[in-house]
């Protein structure tokens, strides 16, 4: 069986383009994106990485560290960062997962063998600083992810963790939130001092907290 939200994000040695790491030595205490894709020196793939890359600074702003992962070896993943550097005009620093044993695939469930038997899907697992998985995502080969929503996942997911609250559809940083349903709306008034709005008994808003 796969892994499901809450489990335990299992932790593997693997070589990478930036040398050997422990998954958990490699995070600490920081949040982790673990994401595959097909295969290298593939299109959809360069711009993803590519895309992944260029948003370095939203990843560090949010305290999360991002590994991807596909089962090409070292010496071609360290070839094909050139072409992402190059067609992507960005500098690749994150470390890519030579799986070449399918270690890291098979732990996190990684090939649907009814999409392709031996290509990784495109999994992308959010896991926070506990080492628990916070969000799986999964898109075909065909289809490349949207960078800028897993950064709005993060943000939620961040928030969501310090307060007793929830983000409606579409929520961006910034942006009123749902109080929590376990929260009356007595305790909400006093919890949450920006002010409440009450649309119906079980929505009810208020502003982003701190
Ligand atoms: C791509 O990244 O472009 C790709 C990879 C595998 C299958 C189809 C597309």
């Amino acid at each position: 069986m796969g892994l499901r939200l809450g489990d335990t994000a299992p932790n593997f040695q693997a070589k990478t383009t930036i040398g050997d790491i422990d998954f958990y030595e490699y995070l600490g205490d920081s949040w982790g994106v673990l994401f595959s894709h097909p295969a290298d020196y593939t299109p959809v793939c360069t711009t993803e990485l590519g895309r992944t890359s260029q948003l370095k600074d939203e990843f560090a702003k949010r305290g999360v560290k991002v590994l991807a992962v596909s089962v090409d070896p070292l010496d071609k993943h360290l070839g094909w960062i050139n072409d992402i550097n190059e067609t992507q005009q960005t500098t690749v620093d994150f470390p890519i997962i030579a799986d070449d044993d399918k270690n890291v695939a098979n732990l996190y469930d990684m090939i649907h063998p009814n999409a392709n038997e031996t290509f990784t899907v495109r999994s992308l697992f959010i896991i926070g600083p506990d080492k628990k998985v916070k969000l799986i995502i999964t898109y075909p080969a065909s289809t490349g992810r949207n960078f800028h929503e897993v950064l709005r996942v993060i943000d939620s997911l961040q928030l969501t963790s310090k307060f007793s609250v929830a983000t409606p559809a579409d929520w961006k940083n910034g942006e009123d939130v749902i109080v929590g349903l376990g929260v009356s709306t007595e305790d909400a008034i006093a919890k949450f001092p920006k002010g409440v709005k009450v649309v119906k008994p079980y929505l009810r808003y208020t502003p982003q907290p701190e």
